[in-house]
């Protein structure tokens, strides 16, 4: 049975976008303080249009003490000054329309900062007041209220509640941060809350964003009682994780989002277990989109892939929800390196830095990799750095790191940093044209990344970044390749195959072995060199139809 296509909706854009990911900081720097911003994005935007993206997803670029990069918003309708300004924004927005490329921004409705209007008012106010009702304040439990209210643990690390002090200096109430305590969670039975966060919509929409990333979307209802978490709390008992009660804050949003003309969209950042709960977020009145994390934690393994492809296919399609692939993004170990380890899978849970990893390995399988998902029907992210098969930076010295999982693990999680090197861009050494000369970036970059430069690889046709500009330019031209419909092709253990629509089929070979290719075979693209009829390991290719079946070489 072939996974039947969208082609009926094909002309809703999202549904077959390729969206890109700046991570602002680490982007490009304007003004040479070593930190990336809005002028720094403006100047490149023209390198982005040149790639074949859509659209951009910023992370945060709100206001920001940083706690835990940005994540911390302290202020939803304004920017982050090191980033720029409001006004600055605007101009971003309009340049990058006028380059056909849509602007979806992060928004964090799970917590906000300490830093914000509303806390410090809640902190200065006394326990049981209104000011505090738009948070989760608790007295402590034991002896003096000594202990968190539960056992919640924070997702870096350590309980999720910080105690307050009281105005006389005696210790007061705990509030609840399912991350840094720098992230207070707000109380979304508040009706403030869902009223600020509708308005904070709709101030974003009226200055022309095309949408937004929801972060942490399946954390925002919490049972009012919260007690304890106890062990097999399964699906809809969770007493923070996917309760039901998010749902109707969605079906809000995407009406406000429905009121704007241009298909604004709603993409949901939701990490959970079961696909099918999952897709329950994708119902028609709620958010358009989601990130397919279960692919990105995949091992690099054609049986797995094959059945998470399947899996995705068919959940999606029973709400008519469209699919989305991706491989990175700002909070993952990149890929390169995931995929030249002995274990390629990948949990959150462990990022297992420093494990030891070829690269050359990674590289190929990045290539491969990046053919699989730009074939799949759907829409596409990435994450920047991947068109230039950057690697996690595991050798940041202990003392730059700034994750907070490196402070909260009691030093024992080295984070996320190793992903959010900046960008090289041009030159022999660092900064590699990632800020004026001179400046010094957030982050140190490797020596090595002067092979791996923008400048250097649009110079060089085998370049991983000629790589990702074709295929992106052939996805657009063969609607087959994003909208049509997936059919299995018979194949020889280890590689994947599958047709397109009428007109393409895909190879990926897993396996150890070469893998022939039909005798027919018209290729449109391959990810690494061929050899004569044949498909080297750890290489993908697309083929026009009317090619066959592939045997073994
Ligand atoms: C999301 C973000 C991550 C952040 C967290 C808390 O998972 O992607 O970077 O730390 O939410 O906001
Ligand atoms: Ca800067």
């Amino acid at each position: 049975m072939p996974h039947t296509g969208q082609r009926a909706v094909a002309q809703e854009w999202w549904r077959t976008a390729a969206i890109y990911e700046v991570y602002v900081r680490s982007f490009a720097d304007g003004n040479g303080d070593g930190i990336g911003d809005l002028a720094g994005v403006r100047g490149r935007l023209p390198y982005l249009a040149e790639l074949g993206i859509d659209a951009i997803w910023f992370a945060p670029w709100y206001p920001s003490p940083m706690a835990d990069a940005g994540y911390d918003v302290a202020d939803y309708r304004e920017v982050e000054p090191l980033f720029g300004s409001l006004a600055e924004a605007e101009k971003l927005i309009a340049e990058a329309h006028a380059l056909g490329i849509r602007i979806i921004i992060d928004i964090v409705p799970n917590h906000g900062s300490d830093q914000q209007q509303w806390f410090t008012d809640a902190l200065a106010a006394p326990a049981g007041s209104a000011e505090r009702a738009r948070y989760h304040f608790r007295p402590g439990q034991g002896d003096a209220g000594s202990l968190p209210p539960n056992n919640w643990p924070s997702v870096f690390g350590g309980p999720a509640w910080s105690r307050t002090t009281n105005a006389d200096g005696t210790a007061g109430e705990w509030y609840l941060h399912l991350f840094s305590p720098g992230q207070p969670d707000f109380n979304w039975a508040h009706p403030d809350v869902r009223a600020e966060f509708a308005d904070v919509l709709r101030f974003w929409f009226d200055r022309g964003v095309d949408g937004f990333r929801l972060d942490s979307a399946a954390l925002l209802a919490k049972d009012p009682a919260l007690g304890d978490l106890r062990s097999g709390q399964g699906a809809g008992a969770h007493p923070f994780e996917d309760r039901d009660g998010v749902h109707g804050i969605y079906r809000e949003w995407r009406k406000i989002a429905d009121s704007y003309p241009g298909e604004r969209v709603l993409i949901g950042e939701v990490w959970l277990p079961d696909p099918e709960r999952l897709a329950r977020y994708l119902r028609a009145d709620e958010l358009h989109s989601a990130f397919n994390f279960d692919f990105l934690c995949c091992a690099w393994d054609a049986a797995r892939l094959r059945e998470v492809i399947d899996v995705t296919l068919t959940t999606h399609a029973r709400v008519g929800a469209t699919p989305t692939w991706v491989l990175s993004n700002h909070d993952v170990v990149r890929h390169v390196t995931r995929y030249g380890r002995a274990d390629t899978a990948f949990s959150m849970s462990d990022r297992r830095i420093g494990e030891p990893a070829d690269r050359e390995l990674g590289q190929r399988r990045a290539r491969a990799a990046a053919l699989l998902t730009f074939s799949l029907p759907g829409c596409v992210y990435l994450y920047q750095g991947d068109e230039l098969g950057l690697w996690e930076v595991e050798d940041i010295p202990d003392e730059m790191l700034q994750d907070p999982f490196w402070e909260r693990s009691g030093y024992t999680d080295r984070g996320r940093d190793g992903c959010r090197v900046p960008l090289p861009w041009a030159g022999e050494e660092p900064p590699f044209g990632f800020g004026p000369d001179g400046c010094v970036p957030w982050l140190p970059q490797p020596a090595e990344w002067k092979d791996l430069t923008a400048e250097r690889q649009a110079a060089d046709p085998h370049s991983m970044l000629q790589l990702y500009r074709a295929a992106l330019r052939l996805r657009r031209a063969e609607p087959a390749l994003a909208g049509g419909d997936l059919t299995w092709l018979p194949s020889p253990e280890g590689v994947l195959c599958y047709r397109r629509a009428d007109s393409i089929t895909v190879l990926v070979n897993l396996s150890a072995q070469p893998a022939e290719l039909p005798a027919d075979a018209e290729v449109l693209i391959s990810s690494s060199p061929l050899d004569h009829d044949v498909l080297p390991p750890d290489t993908a290719a697309w083929l026009r139809a009317g090619a066959t079946s592939p045997g073994a070489a």
